[in-house]
């Protein structure tokens, strides 16, 4: 695919290493050239501010975080599919949310009780997992602008560039119709988004839920049992004044601790500030793959994983494996389809479109894909650079069994099929194939590695937004994170 590409290389290199004083091999002064027209600068914070996990409120919203108290049953947190030690995910393809038979274990292991379900709650489901999506994780949440969730239906009604969501427009939620704000959204897409986990019968409310079944309803029982609790009533006291819970309060505290997950500071901040030795030369050839047009033999992903956050917070036909139980859209042949983006706006162009994902510290936030289809990044990429050879050779065997499975070709033909009718009509920033080898797919996945903020994958490091022996338990109900070999994280 790049005879342009490694001829531009080679006559580059010839040149820097005729010369000993130039600081910058051929590769940088390419990639840089490349970075420097695009205004990539590697630094997605710029002048944004985000709060502090010292922040009173931060300190609130890490508590309610990982209190099982906010779930309808007792059994399930937030932080049940999204722990920092877990990437701000779950680790899982699809979460496991109210009804798990070991409540406290994340990750590889968490299963869903089908029994127990069924003899508690009479709810629906069979023992496969019960939540249709993969959990993206909450690092980084702050810096969306525009859209939360796979469909985008929390969404920014401004659409200029505004911090977190917080523009004059107002927020849209599953709470109002689509294009209208939703009064009760909050500050930031953020806050607005926590007010709907403790709603979903399969992530959080479970089919018991005493106050009743309305969004409303829910709130205002979390609201009382919150109210009722004279060591929570002290908590809020510490963040907000005074002893008063609203969910308001409460979404908006949760919030705050999910923004204050800011890990940003990776080895590719680094190289493009100027340490030129703080990414491999497989990185750098990968990095330049990344960045180019098709035209110059490169594979294009800047054009949806665009700016310094890689996203174009867009939406796009990538035909990523559709497995599990789906958002029951029925396509004719099964209803476990998922239609993504058209759920919300009903444009029919929409069909199959998701979210562009962050990539930033993507290396540990599998598995892939809106359903968790891929365990490998090398999977990924390769169907990322051609979906439909890659969904012909897709390899069932990693994924657990307890995964609904037996739809996925049926179900994601479908969305291949609306992929080539884009293609067919021109369909602006529509994917197109790109021919690559092995040592291609390699150099990508080891650019990607280089976003990986080192604090990610250090305990120590993580222990700020992990409660410990000495921050206040207020409902006894703590979820104290354990693997499936029993050491907690
Ligand atoms: C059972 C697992 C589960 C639980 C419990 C859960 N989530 Fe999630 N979360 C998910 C999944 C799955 C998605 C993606 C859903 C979608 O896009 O349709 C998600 C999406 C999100 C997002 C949007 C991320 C993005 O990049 O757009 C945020 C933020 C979030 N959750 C925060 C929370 C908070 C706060 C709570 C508790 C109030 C919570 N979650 C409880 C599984 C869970
Ligand atoms: C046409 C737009 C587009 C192009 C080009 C593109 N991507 Fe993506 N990418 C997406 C979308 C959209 C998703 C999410 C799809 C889904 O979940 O169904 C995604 C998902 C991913 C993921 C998984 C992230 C996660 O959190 O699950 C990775 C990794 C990735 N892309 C890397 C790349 C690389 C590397 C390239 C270039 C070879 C590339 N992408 C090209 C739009 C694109």
């Amino acid at each position: 695919m790049k005879k342009l590409l490694a001829v531009a290389l080679a006559a580059t290199l010839l040149v820097a290493c005729s010369d000993s004083n130039d600081s910058a091999s051929g590769i940088d002064a390419t990639l840089l050239g490349i970075l420097d027209a695009a205004g990539h600068t590697a630094d997605p914070l710029a002048s944004r501010t985000l709060p502090a996990i010292t922040d009173p409120k931060a300190q609130l919203g890490m508590k309610l975080f990982y209190s099982k108290g906010l779930g309808g049953q007792a059994d399930s947190a937030c932080v049940s599919c999204h722990h920092p030690m877990l990437g701000g995910g779950d680790n899982l393809s699809l979460s496991i949310g109210v009804d798990a038979e070991a409540p406290d274990l994340l990750g590889p292991g968490r299963f869903h009780d089908a029994f127990r379900a069924a003899q508690d709650n009479n709810s629906p489901y069979d023992g496969g997992p019960t939540v249709p999506r993969n959990a993206p994780t909450t690092f980084n949440i702050g810096l969306w602008d525009q859209v939360l969730f796979h469909d985008g239906r929390v969404e920014s009604l401004d659409k200029t560039p505004a911090s977190n969501g917080a523009g004059a427009g107002g927020i849209r939620t599953p709470d109002s119709v689509y294009g209208v704000a939703d009064p009760d959204s909050g500050d930031n897409l953020v806050a607005a988004q926590s007010r709907f986990p403790v709603t979903s019968a399969e992530e959080m409310r479970g089919f018991i839920f005493e106050a009743g079944n309305s969004n409303a309803a829910v709130r205002i029982g979390l609201e009382a049992k919150f109210n009722a609790l004279a060591a929570w009533a002290s908590e809020f006291t510490l963040a907000y004044g005074d002893a008063s819970v609203s969910y308001g309060r409460i979404a908006d505290a949760i919030g705050e601790y999910e923004r204050s997950q800011v890990f940003v500071n990776t080895p590719w901040k680094a190289y493009v500030g100027g340490a030129s030795n703080s990414i491999s030369e497989s990185a750098k050839r990968g990095a330049v793959l990344f960045f180019s047009s098709l035209q110059d033999g490169g594979a294009n992903c800047v054009s949806c994983h665009a700016g310094n956050f890689f996203t174009d917070e867009s939406f796009h036909v990538l035909a990523m494996p559709q497995i599990g139980r789906g958002k029951g859209n029925n396509n004719g042949v099964t209803a476990t389809d998922d239609f993504g983006r058209f759920r919300e706006t009903a444009d029919l162009a929409d069909k199959y479109r998701f979210r562009t994902p962050t990539l930033l510290n993507v290396e540990v936030t599998g598995p892939w894909g809106h359903a968790g289809g891929y365990t490998t990044l090398e999977a990924v990429v390769r169907h990322m650079l051609n979906p439909a050879t890659a969904l012909a050779n897709y390899d069932f065997s990693q994924l657990n069994p307890s995964i609904q499975a037996s739809h996925m070709q049926i179900n994601t033909q479908f969305a291949l099929a609306q992929l080539q009718t884009n293609r067919s009509n021109n369909v602006v920033g529509v994917h197109r194939d790109v021919s690559f080898s092995e040592a291609d797919v390699e150099d990508l996945v080891s650019f990607l590695k280089t976003l990986t903020d080192p604090c990610v994958k250090d305990r120590l490091c993580l222990a700020p937004w992990i409660p410990g022996a000495a921050d206040a338990n207020p409902d006894g109900l703590r979820l104290n994170a354990v693997n499936n070999l029993g050491n907690f994280f």
